[in-house]
């Protein structure tokens, strides 16, 4: 009988900036292989080394861990100039991890003529600005869609480089206009080739590498970034990113097989933030909103931007365990509602109408409108900061999080209580239960 696959996911359940690094950083150590499998430097996560804070946007949260090969899946979308940043940054600190890192052949370039077109829709023309991060993501994977997109396994052809740029480049002038200055054709090339240069190597072909590896008996751990409600399919479209941030992605992005799964953790807050436009029905314009983003420190990693802040929602929590199949859940911050009076749960929606809502509304207009239900607890007076046992919980917390448990249709396998690696642990009788 084949053994059930070792192969765990970790992808975010909400809008992104869940604290999927802080999960990725604390397993990778049982893993050999951890795998970037979609988005580009529109992600962001912080992690500490020798006391000193890193983000890190591209490269894979094991770089932290010496054993951990790196692999950054075809379905990634890589700033050459940010991944070479972040390399030098980690070296600076002692961490080499060109020798255990592998670069899809198959994976996009983000160009400096996507960044501008990106910014031109979102700042100056303003025809279909959605709040995104600014960093040519859009762009780029319309380009790979419309096959006009320039793949790391273009570096190696130098030669035919320049032609493969040409069509995007060209659209995107004729959109732009004389005045957008951007840089010339020749120039884009050169400075590719001079930040690919030392990672040429490093290029290859991941699909097989992980397959090789499975063979081996090694164990993967696949790193989502964004989360699903940003998913282009299943988020809240057109308040999305471009690519499939839930378990879909995972496939399409390394060349796996479902059957290379094992298990899925989704990852949620313990309450809900966003950045960026679109539909939040949680969303507290208040006092109790802006207490959250303070005590939580929530302001973007890759932007700065505050993020809005609402209760934990279970109907968009329960449609992200739904689409990825979500095992248990890791459910971050928890401390972060330390000392609140009552903590509110949005435990389901309304329509404008009154009507009661069953699953998601997938067109942007039927979100307007949509009001929350929201159930309030009592609060906790004891700090759960740092608790490491479940026996240790506040009662009052304890059930709060069993509503939120029954509301989102999923198990806590972990639970967070403070930024540092030992604030937690993993919920008793679970699947991450002597893993964590
Ligand atoms: P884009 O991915 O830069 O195109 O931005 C599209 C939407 O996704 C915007 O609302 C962004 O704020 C959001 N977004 C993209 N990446 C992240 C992330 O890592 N965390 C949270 N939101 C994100």
């Amino acid at each position: 009988m084949t053994q059930p696959s070792r192969n765990l996911a970790i992808l975010g359940l909400q809008w992104g900036d869940e604290g999927k690094g802080k999960l990725v950083d604390l397993l990778s150590a049982r893993f050999q292989q951890v795998v970037r499998f979609q988005g580009g430097n529109n992600a962001g996560h912080t992690v500490v080394v020798n006391g000193q804070s890193i983000a890190l946007h591209q490269v894979p949260s094991g770089a932290l861990h010496p054993e951990c090969f790196l692999v950054v899946g075809s379905g990634v979308l890589l700033n050459l100039e940010v991944f070479r940043q972040e390399l030098d940054r980690l070296l600076q600190r002692g961490i080499d991890v060109t020798d255990r890192l592998l670069i899809s052949e198959k994976a996009h370039i983000i160009l400096p003529h996507h960044i501008a077109l990106d910014q031109w829709r979102e700042g100056g023309a303003g025809v279909n600005k959605i709040g995104t991060t600014g960093r040519g993501i859009g762009p780029a994977y319309e380009m790979k869609a419309a096959r006009m997109g320039v793949r790391m396994g273009d570096l190696k052809h130098p030669e035919t480089l320049m032609d493969r740029m040409r069509p995007g480049y060209n659209e995107v002038c004729i959109l732009l206009g004389p005045d957008a200055a951007l840089p010339s054709l020749e120039a884009i090339a050169s400075q590719l080739q001079a930040w690919a240069q030392p990672l040429l190597a490093r290029i290859g072909d991941t699909q097989a590498h992980l397959m090789n590896a499975e063979a081996r008996g090694e164990a993967i751990l696949f790193e989502g970034a964004q989360a699903t409600l940003l998913d282009i399919d299943h988020g809240t479209y057109p308040f999305v990113t471009s690519s499939n941030c839930s378990i879909g992605g995972l496939f399409t992005g390394t060349g796996l097989s479902p059957k290379s799964l094992g298990k899925v953790i989704g990852v949620a807050k313990a309450y809900t933030t966003r950045v960026g436009a679109g539909p939040m029905p949680s969303e507290l314009l208040d006092a109790t909103g802006d207490r959250l983003r303070e005590v939580g420190r929530e302001f973007g990693t890759t932007t700065g931007r505050p993020r809005r802040c609402g209760w934990f929602d279970a109907p968009i929590t329960r449609h992200a365990v739904r689409t990825n199949g979500a095992d248990g859940l890791g459910l971050m911050k928890l401390d972060v509602m330390d000392g609140f009076e009552e903590v509110g749960l949005v435990t389901g929606y309304r329509n404008s109408h009154g009507e009661v809502l069953t699953s998601l509304p997938s067109c942007a207009q039927d979100w307007l409108g949509v009001k929350p239900e929201v159930r309030m607890f009592k609060g906790w007076s004891q700090a759960t900061r740092g608790v490491r046992a479940l026996a240790d919980l506040p009662k009052e917390a304890r059930v709060y999080l069993d509503a939120l448990m029954e509301a989102a249709e999923a198990p806590i396998a972990y639970l967070s209580t403070g930024p540092d690696r030992d604030e937690g642990f993993a919920w008793p009788g679970l699947f991450l239960e002597g893993m964590i």
